[in-house]
């Protein structure tokens, strides 16, 4: 048991014993270190003024990060360099080639914003060179500006590759850093804490199995992007916090022949790459959901454990055939991932259980794979309904296989039975999917709140089985109108 935090702030190790277990970087940056450059707005990781940029260990690399500062809590820095907007400016006091191109293409009005979005410039700038205009859009798709505009942002973010050399930036000192942040790596079960409350990080997924049948009441922290929000938001205290960040093992995504098994602990932005490899609709979903930051620390494992009705991963897992390994103590099983969820805020988890992986096994030969989510906006929204389907069609066009599965149309990420029975032996003609889409409305009864109504939910969920129709019956039909058009003809 390691009974203290170690991270580096730019190149000063901090070592911290005493701290609050959920309080945030953001916190810790502006009220105890006064380092006030790095923004609050939303407190809620939709803004993105309070980004940063967190370096880890990954292999014998560094991966730098941009991460929203506002929801991420500080004991999670353990093993980590962080770097605020204060370490931009160099020691003759000249500013970063991203700064440099902000004032050049006058990227800045009031500024509230501005250390956020030059905090994502910079993760970009270390990490890619030139990338082409739909990334850099991505990139700032989480960093809000309510006066300046993007436009000049955007060519800020083209800019600073002119301005500076990144390999000899002084931040690409990766070898360096990593020889640093390898000396903080250790094995031993991180525990600090504050009045009886307690942050424990275990190195080994042994050591969170037995963590949790010691605290069967604890509260998972993986990427805390939901989590973040029920302290910020909803004011909860957490006595006892188990994060799940340090464990190498419950990131690794393997290859396992017939599927990929993708730990719990694995972030989007770490899973995507492979998910896309297989189902590259999957991929695009993945792009749409929330925003750079929230996908450099939200997790599967936690969209899939946290069993809301309207995450985005559950309708793609289930369409695809996923299955969920549970691990209490020593003991593992498998459920389909369907089964996985029994109503609305009830999961089949055990007390002291977790989520350990999914298990996405990979398209058979001629299967073919949409996900669409619908939103209010395109970027950085959660869905009002979001559909996934799997569909395989004999070579006379009969459907052999079709599962389909939907978020936002009932208590819980939902298999559509009937229609699913509606369509199966069917000719996959128009006809047969309007039979399907009758069905597909007698499966749901959904909700109205504040994202959509009863009404719109039901119509659009059939007419998604219509557009499925459609991208795969007419290679010229244009049902993409924004991002990647090809992936509709995939
Ligand atoms: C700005 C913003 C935008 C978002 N946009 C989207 C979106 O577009 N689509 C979407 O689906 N979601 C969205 N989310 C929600 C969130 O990002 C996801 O649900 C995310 O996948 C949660 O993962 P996490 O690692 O951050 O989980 P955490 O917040 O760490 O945990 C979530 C829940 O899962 C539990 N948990 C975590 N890991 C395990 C485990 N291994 N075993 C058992 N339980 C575990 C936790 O105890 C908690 O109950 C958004 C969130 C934010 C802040
Ligand atoms: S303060 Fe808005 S994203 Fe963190
Ligand atoms: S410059 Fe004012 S909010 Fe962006």
């Amino acid at each position: 048991m390691r009974e203290s935090l170690r991270f580096y702030l730019g190149d000063e190790l901090r070592e911290i014993r005493d701290v609050d277990p959920t309080m945030t970087v953001l916190d810790w940056l502006r009220l105890s270190e006064r380092r006030v450059g790095t923004k609050e707005g939303c407190a809620e990781g939709d803004c993105g003024a309070c980004t940063v940029v967190v370096g880890r260990l990954d292999g014998d690399g560094v991966r730098y990060e941009a991460v929203n500062a506002c929801i991420r809590f500080l004991p999670t820095l353990d093993g980590c360099r962080l770097l605020t907007i204060e370490h931009l400016k160099a020691p003759d006091g000249g500013l970063h080639p991203v700064q440099q191109a902000m004032v050049d293409s006058h990227g800045s009005q009031c500024g509230f914003c501005t250390p956020g979005f030059v905090m994502s410039l910079f993760a970009l700038y270390l990490n890619e060179d030139r990338p082409d205009a739909q990334r850099i859009d991505d990139v700032l798709a989480g960093n809000l500006c309510r006066c300046t505009g993007y436009a000049p942002i955007v060519a800020a973010g083209r800019a600073m590759y002119d301005l500076g050399d990144r390999a000899a930036d002084r931040f690409n000192d990766r070898a360096a850093t990593a020889a640093a942040l390898k000396a903080l790596a250790d094995d031993a079960i991180l525990s600090v804490g504050r009045d009886g409350r307690r942050f424990l990080a275990p190195a080994t997924v042994p050591q969170l199995a037995e963590l949790l049948l010691a605290h069967p009441d604890a509260t998972i922290v993986a990427g805390s992007t939901d989590v973040g929000l029920w302290v910020t938001k909803f004011q909860r205290v957490l006595s006892t916090v188990i994060h799940t960040g340090r464990i190498r093992d419950l990131r690794r995504i393997e290859d396992r022949g017939d599927a990929l098994a993708i730990g719990a602990g694995a972030t989007y932005s770490e899973a995507a790459p492979a998910i896309a490899a297989l189902y590259p609709d999957f991929g695009e979903l993945i792009r749409r959901i929330g925003a750079e930051q929230v996908r450099n620390m939200g997790t599967i494992g936690g969209n899939v454990a946290n069993g809301s009705p309207i995450g985005d991963t559950p309708p793609a897992l289930i369409a695809a055939g996923a299955s969920v390994q549970l691990r209490r103590g020593e003991e593992t099983r498998v459920l389909p991932l369907e089964d996985f969820f029994i109503a609305y805020g009830k999961q089949d988890r055990r007390p002291g259980e977790f989520v350990e992986r999914i298990l996405l096994p990979k398209p058979a030969p001629g299967a073919r794979f949409r996900a669409y989510k619908i939103t209010k906006r395109f970027d950085q929204d959660i869905s009002a309904v979001c559909g996934a389907f799997r569909l395989t069609l004999d070579a006379d066009g009969t459907v052999a296989d079709i599962r389909i599965a939907f978020g936002g149309m009932a208590g819980t990420p939902k298999r559509a039975a009937g229609a699913e029975a509606a369509l199966l032996g069917q000719p996959w003609t128009e006809e047969t999917v309007l039979a399907g889409m009758a069905a597909l409305k007698a499966d749901f009864t959904p909700l109205s709140d504040w994202r959509a109504s009863a009404g719109y939910r039901s119509e659009v969920a059939a007419n998604l089985l219509m557009r499925l129709h459609v991208e795969t019956t007419d290679p010229d039909a244009a049902t993409r109108l924004v991002g990647d058009r090809r992936l509709a003809h995939a």
